[in-house]
């Protein structure tokens, strides 16, 4: 069979997988060649965030981030940049600045150092992650804590006068949130209204089996493309196991520490759940065709199920079967419906 993702899609936008260290080393060939024949477009899922890249105030560390890169090239594919200004996986000099002059001295520094180091070669950067919480305020992170809501406008603009070439997205989950949604907006375009470049919304799609429906991601993309912008759906997966959401911390730990119930696939994806999992796929790629004009790029979080982040969220331990591949690389009963989609 020599279909692939890619070339059934290659018309429409690109398809991209996050990858990590252990697949860009190409330690195992059939993983390297698995990602090279149905991919044209990758995401670092963790080697490009600030605690890796820049560990210390005045020292950056590019040795991962280059063979990410290097691999990108050799590959010919899409480079998307996972992300300048997040929160999360912070190093800890960065997490500890309470003043304004010094958070303004470090995000100038962080930003343009990066986007100068990879210009030309990155083709799109996440330069603000998960700033919106999801009752459409702003996260009260160190950067908002420092700098207010200016931090999100200061970082587009300190990125597009760097490489004015490079795509500028804003990357977050819960997209599909009416309430969310209503904040990312707001936020975009105060960013528009100041004549700051944005070029894109990348909406992380971690799903679940029958939420958010197929109306509240079509609704999403309406709104969002109202704004003038790309829409890219950046971190797609499929989880099939009870939401975690909604619980409490406590909750979930008592809740997911007990295996047996909140996790009853411990060993592999029984047939009914792999027919409902390839029937949302299909739901989710025949609604990303019909707006691919506003798509730009689908990417999945993770190449096979045995990587992804799911199964470690929201603790250590859970088994997941949230992508096209299982395994043992074997393509699921999704991965045929992905490709048969493309083709109706
Ligand atoms: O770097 C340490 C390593 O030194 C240590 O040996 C190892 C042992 O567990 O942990 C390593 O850190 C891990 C890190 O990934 C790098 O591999 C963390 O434990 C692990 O929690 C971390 O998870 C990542 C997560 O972001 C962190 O928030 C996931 O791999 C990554 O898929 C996930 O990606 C995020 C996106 O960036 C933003 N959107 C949500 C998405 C899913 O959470």
């Amino acid at each position: 069979n020599q279909s692939s993702l890619k070339d059934a899609y290659k018309n429409d936008f690109y398809i991209g997988t996050a990858l990590d260290i252990n697949q860009i080393e190409e330690k195992d060939a059939k993983t390297t060649q698995l990602i090279a024949k149905e991919f044209n477009a990758i995401t670092a899922e963790n080697i490009m965030k600030s605690m890796f890249v820049h560990p210390e105030k005045n020292k950056f560390d590019f040795e991962t981030a280059d063979k990410f890169i290097a691999f990108g090239k050799k590959h010919k594919m899409f480079i998307h940049g996972h992300t300048l200004i997040w929160h999360s996986q912070l190093p800890k000099w960065f997490s500890e600045i309470k003043d304004s002059a010094e958070m303004n001295a470090a995000l100038e520094n962080h930003i343009t150092t990066i986007v100068k180091k990879y210009k030309g070669k990155v083709d799109s950067w996440d330069v603000v992650n998960e700033a919106v919480n999801d009752d459409g305020t702003l996260r009260k992170s160190v950067f908002f804590k420092a700098l207010g809501e200016d931090f999100i406008a200061k970082s587009f603009q300190l990125a597009a006068a760097t490489d004015p070439k490079v795509d500028l997205y804003y990357n977050d989950y819960s997209m599909e949130n009416p309430t969310k949604r209503a904040g990312v907006i707001r936020m975009v375009k105060k960013i528009q209204e100041k004549g700051i470049k944005i070029d894109g919304i990348g909406m992380q799609s971690h799903w679940h089996l029958n939420s958010p429906t197929i109306e509240e991601i079509e609704e999403s993309i309406l709104e969002y493309a109202k704004l003038g912008v790309k829409i890219a759906i950046t971190e797609l997966d499929v989880s099939v196991l009870p939401s975690p959401y909604g619980m409490q911390g406590a909750e979930v730990s008592q809740r997911f520490a007990n295996n047996e119930k909140m996790n009853p696939y411990p060993k592999s994806l029984p047939d009914s759940m792999q027919v409902k999992l390839a029937q949302r796929y299909a739901d989710i790629f025949k609604l990303f065709l019909k707006h691919k004009d506003k798509i730009s790029r689908v990417t999945f979080w993770g190449v096979n199920d045995t990587q992804s982040w799911l199964n470690d969220f929201p603790i250590k331990g859970r088994t997941d079967y949230p992508l096209l591949f299982d395994a043992n690389l074997q393509s699921k009963k999704a991965y045929y419906n992905v490709i048969e989609a493309a083709k109706k």
